[in-house]
């Protein structure tokens, strides 16, 4: 699967993408970045659901990640390391998964706003629909919460984004695609300050 732009190109990643997506991992997620095994683990695991954004110069400057999930083995407020077993996505269940569950989304910053980030999410709608599931669900980190957390709970500021009297640069971008707020987990991640750890967990029925 691939699409084809002008300025960058989204297909499906390879282990030659690994280095790449470490990098751009740093540079994002600095408390918390990809490593080398686990992301050989999600190529190996299930390399349909893997995707990477490579701009002219076959530089990685996105990535998005998801496995097959059965909604019911797992709850709302279950941690980013339980659902993806801590990112190796070895909880991938070809057979009796009914759900596309994303792992993660991202884009290197000096590129964002130009459309990259939008171009992976419908990848994944795509992708979601030639495997006939029922639904997709994902946890958004809250990323813009951190920095407010002394003044709102994590479920207040949510519900603030959604009736977009606030906006937040993860969650407000995967509302606009038809996705719904199912819960809110305040233990999502371990390593990130800019959300606190907190998410919103999100579901899109196909
Ligand atoms: C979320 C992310 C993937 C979006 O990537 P992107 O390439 O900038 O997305 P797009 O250019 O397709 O933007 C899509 C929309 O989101 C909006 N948007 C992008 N960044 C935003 C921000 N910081 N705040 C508010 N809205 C934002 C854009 O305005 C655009 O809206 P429009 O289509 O109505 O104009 C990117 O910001 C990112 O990598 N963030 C860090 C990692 C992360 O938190 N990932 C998501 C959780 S897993």
């Amino acid at each position: 699967m691939a699409s084809d732009y002008r300025e960058y190109e989204v297909r499906n990643t390879t282990v030659e993408d690994i280095t790449g997506i470490v990098e751009l991992s740093q540079a994002i997620y600095p408390h918390d970045a990809y490593r080398d095994d686990e992301l050989r683990s999600q190529i190996t695991t299930f390399p349909e659901g893997q995707f990477v954004a490579i701009d002219h110069r076959a530089k990685v400057i996105g990535m998005s990640s998801c496995l097959l999930i059965r909604a019911a083995a797992f709850e709302l407020t279950d941690t980013w390391n339980k659902v993806t077993g801590c990112g190796t996505i070895r909880t991938h269940d070809r057979q009796a998964g009914d759900t596309l569950y994303g792992v993660d989304t991202m884009v290197d910053s000096p590129r964002r706003c130009k459309g990259i980030g939008t171009e992976l999410v419908l990848t994944r709608l795509r992708l979601a629909r030639s495997l006939g599931v029922r639904m997709i669900r994902t946890g958004i980190r809250l990323a813009g919460y951190g920095s407010v957390s002394d003044l709102l709970t994590p479920s207040k500021y949510v519900s603030l984004v959604v009736a977009r009297r606030m906006t937040d640069p993860a969650l407000s971008f995967m509302l606009k695609f038809g996705f719904h707020v199912k819960g809110v987990s305040e233990n999502y991640l371990d390593n990130d300050p800019e959300s606190a750890g907190c998410a919103a967990i999100l579901d899109y029925e196909l």
